[in-house]
């Protein structure tokens, strides 16, 4: 085996040596912790304050369990944590600055391979994002998602139920007092949301990509075979460093392309559109919109769970978890076999055997919860670099839609005008919220599924097509245009769009459109006034740099892989 990157730490007999090894005896590690042995980083996530992560100090335990059993040293250290039910004004405004931590927190430190305990949403791409800049041997934890939670005895998903109650309170079909009542039989245990939402997403995403071990995604938090699955990935990341097997070994085109074929076969949130862009662009690769379009495009929706369907992350893990969708897209020509993961088998190697347990759960190709489940790219004079939509949470009727625009220019807009009874507004018109994009906002909240007007749920309506440049929670439904490219805030035309322009959408022919003339929007735009930027701090930080969200909302220095080269001596 090559000499070790934590050698030139704590090996020889410098005075450098003698300090780096000296005050890490301050814990009372033996002389031979440092014998050359791999060093794993556990790059933790855990807080108080990110409750869908608050039991990862546990399964770092049983991580290092896994890390002293085949022969290396764990060291565990904290990263910023990214809580999406606290933070404002959205988590998604410092996924890159979470990054930025990681990435330089692995650089500059002794470490050989790392373990990434992720859960919340943007915990896991934020990781995997400065884990892919330095490009060390790398694995992917999840703390695995929270069991069902139960109202009344009746299953109830993490916030897919949040949208649903709300609004039937509003629509006076559920009291005040019931609605405070589902709060606690809705987050019942450890672990993060246990519909199919961004988290549950992207611990998909993970095993896809290979980059997790088999099942990462699906065990409950508080399941035994969470603590049994991370003393695993304890001791295969010490095996990783002895291979050499290294994060762009593994994050390859044909591993995106698993992913993204996952992501339409489970259903998947559309934030993992930006996620995975921003990861690809972390090591080099050039992944963009017309990739998940050309390669989900054609793969069914088959894991029936909310928001998309019925179920949820309990009933998927004993259905059979992930391996049995893989297998199954495997079966029909839709997986990349060959791709290497973190196992040392390939993908396909991994779920040859996999078995389903329950085809009401992971259903068959023929009897798809949504035949063609993938994101749906638009683009058209309203969304030129692109826009994305999810069909397996849309309402068919309304795929093919024209409709009199009724415009929000930010979210308080719409907060205060849509309670309004005197709104000129109904089922076929288009609702339009501008300046809720990675500038705008900033950090492109999860706002984009704004909420019916309640006179029309009063009438029994469910559905209508909303557009904006924000994103939506991986939890939400209805049919919502969603990562408008360029944004509002940018000069994007969606800024230009005025109440009672005419709208169309046209999801099978990827159309989005605005009618009205290009002298108008011409016209329109000469009066636009681009919003003033914070002018210190981070958000200004932020604004300068962001990306828009075709590009992954990645800082634009961010691109590309640094490696792990070691850093110059500190005394
Ligand atoms: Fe943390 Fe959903 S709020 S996973
Ligand atoms: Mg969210």
């Amino acid at each position: 085996m090559k000499k070790l990157r934590s050698q030139a730490w704590f090996g020889g007999t410098s005075k450098d040596a003698f300090m780096h090894r000296s005050w890490m005896k301050n814990q009372g590690m033996p002389a031979d912790a440092f014998d050359g042995r791999p060093v794993i980083g556990i790059c933790n996530t855990w807080s108080e304050l990110t409750p869908c992560n608050a039991h990862l100090r546990d399964l770092a335990e049983r991580v290092k369990r896994g890390v002293y059993e085949a022969g290396g040293l764990p060291l565990e250290f904290p990263v910023m944590s990214l809580g999406e039910s606290n933070m404002r004004p959205t988590a998604m405004l410092y996924r890159n600055l979470a990054s930025m931590d990681v990435e330089e927190s692995i650089r500059a430190n002794p470490l050989d391979g790392v373990v990434l305990l992720v859960g919340c949403d943007k915990t896991t791409p934020a990781l995997v994002m400065g884990a892919a800049s330095c490009d060390l041997p790398t694995i992917v934890l999840s703390g695995g998602p929270m069991l069902n939670g139960n109202y009344r005895g009746e299953s109830i998903g993490s916030g897919t139920v949040v949208w649903r109650y709300n609004e039937e309170v509003k629509a006076g079909r559920m009291s005040v007092d019931e609605f405070m009542a589902a709060e606690a039989g809705m987050s019942r245990s450890a672990g993060s949301c246990m519909t199919m939402g961004t988290a549950s997403t992207m611990a998909s995403m993970a095993e896809a990509l290979g980059i997790a071990l088999p099942q990462n995604a699906a065990i409950p938090a508080v399941d035994a075979r969470r603590h049994a699955l991370s003393q695993l990935t304890g001791r295969r990341i010490v095996e990783m460093v002895q291979e050499d097997l290294t994060l762009s070994k593994i994050l390859t085109p044909q591993a995106f392309q698993n992913a993204i074929r996952v992501n339409g076969a489970i259903g998947g949130s559309t934030n993992a559109v930006l996620h995975l862009i921003a990861i690809a662009r972390r090591v080099g690769l050039d992944l963009g919109l017309d990739d998940w379009d050309r390669f989900g495009r054609d793969v069914p929706t088959i894991v029936d769970l909310q928001p998309s369907g019925r179920f949820l992350m309990e009933e998927f893990y004993y259905a059979g978890g992930l391996p049995a969708v893989m297998r199954a897209l495997g079966e029909h020509g839709l997986l990349n076999r060959d791709a290497p993961t973190v196992t040392g088998r390939s993908a396909w190697e991994n779920v040859a055997d996999a078995p389903n347990y329950n085809r009401d759960v992971i259903r068959d190709f023929d009897n798809a919860l949504a035949e063609q489940g993938g994101i749906a790219v638009l683009r058209g004079n309203l969304a030129p670099q692109g826009a994305v939509l999810k069909p397996s949470a849309a309402t068919p009727a309304l795929m093919t839609h024209r409709g009199r625009a009724v415009v929000f220019e930010t979210i308080e807009d719409y907060k205060r005008r849509i309670v309004d009874p005197d709104l000129d507004i109904d089922a076929d018109c288009v609702m339009v919220l501008k300046n809720c994009g990675p500038r705008g906002y900033p950090g492109m909240a999860e706002v984009g599924n704004m909420g019916l007007p309640p006179k029309l749920l009063a009438q029994g309506v469910s559905d209508m097509v909303r557009i904006s440049d924000a994103r939506m929670s991986g939890t939400a439904y209805g049919t919502v245009v969603l990562h408008v490219a360029p944004e509002a805030a940018a000069g994007g035309p969606l800024a230009l769009v005025r109440e009672g322009d005419i709208v169309e959408l046209d999801v099978p022919g990827r159309r989005l459109h605005l009618e009205v003339s290009d002298e108008e929007l011409a016209r329109r735009r000469a009066g636009w006034q681009p919003p003033v930027p914070p002018a210190s701090g981070y958000q200004s930080l932020y604004v300068q740099n962001v990306l828009q969200a075709d590009e992954g909302a990645d800082f634009g220095f961010l691109a590309g892989p640094r490696g792990a080269g070691i850093p110059r001596n500190s005394h």
